[in-house]
């Protein structure tokens, strides 16, 4: 740990320190995700206007997103569904800007970011989007308490403050007895639920989730889920989660799902 903090304190030169659970307002992002542009009227945490992409496969040209709009207020938990190979991981890419539409804009919190230098996009994605994946991706060497821990002190958290948060977040997902453990003592579902702390733990306005109990099996799958709306609920945060199953689903807020190209609430795909 100590050899990965000096490495980590060089970096955070470089990076705006962080108070612990308050974010420092990003100077490309003047304004925060809270701001109301009209009285009455909350700016979408994260909107989407027009994205298109084409994947090339040999000679074949794949119109995957054809003009998709999508808009996610605070707080708002949303399902993105979808047959297999719809689009729904090139979506979740783009709005997490880790990948570029061939056309469309991206807004966070009422800011087109779309145009912005990679250096920008990259420290935004940093500061205000927590992602899980279906695989927990965890750092094998470290223990969970670490994992969680790690990404706060490369975002300049003081290491007390960013125990403190990791300690509190793996509490809330129900791993207070598996903190010193490393990613091969956990199981399936506790290596997930690590994964979900470690999204939040640089306080993201925004979680993208692509298929995050895809793994497991039917049972483990419901209850890490259920922690999952849990501490985003008690974490006010947004959250976009592509799921394949209907029963989770249904317990978000919302339901969308890619048709043709374009994103649509699920009750009008029938
Ligand atoms: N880099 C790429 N190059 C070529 N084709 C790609 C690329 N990435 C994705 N695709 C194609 O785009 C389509 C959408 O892929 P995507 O992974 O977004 O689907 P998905 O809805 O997430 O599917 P699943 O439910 O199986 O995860 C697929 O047909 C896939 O083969
Ligand atoms: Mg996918």
């Amino acid at each position: 740990m100590n050899k990965i903090i000096v490495g980590i304190k060089g970096i955070t030169l470089k990076l705006t320190p962080k108070l612990f659970g308050i974010r420092k307002p990003n100077p490309a992002f003047k304004s925060s995700f809270l701001v109301h542009t009209k009285i009455g009227v909350p700016t979408p945490v994260m909107e989407l206007r027009g994205i298109s992409k084409t994947f090339l496969s040999g000679k074949q040209e794949l119109n995957i997103l054809k003009g998709a709009n999508f808009s996610i207020n605070k707080g708002e938990i949303v399902a993105l569904l979808g047959p297999s190979g719809a689009g729904k991981s090139t979506l979740l890419n783009i709005a997490g800007l880790l990948e570029h539409p061939d056309s469309g804009s991206i807004f966070l919190g009422g800011h087109n970011v779309s145009g912005l230098p990679d250096k920008a996009r990259t420290n935004m994605r940093k500061k205000y989007i927590g992602f899980v994946y279906q695989s927990h991706h965890l750092l094998p060497e470290f223990s969970a308490l670490e994992n969680v821990v790690i990404p706060q002190m490369i975002a300049g958290e003081n290491k007390q403050k960013a125990k403190a948060r990791a300690a509190w977040l793996l509490d809330v997902m129900g791993l207070k007895e598996r903190i010193l453990h490393r990613p091969a003592e956990l199981s399936g579902g506790e290596g997930q639920r690590v994964a979900i702390a470690r999204a939040l733990a640089n306080c993201p306005h925004l979680l993208l989730a692509d298929e995050p109990t895809g793994n497991l099996d039917t049972q483990t799958a419901e209850v890490v889920f259920d922690l999952l709306l849990n501490i985003i609920r008690q974490t006010g945060l947004s959250a976009l989660i592509a799921t394949h199953n209907p029963d989770l689903a249904a317990k978000m807020d919302r339901r969308v799902t890619l048709r043709d190209g374009k994103i649509i609430p699920l009750d009008e795909a029938f």
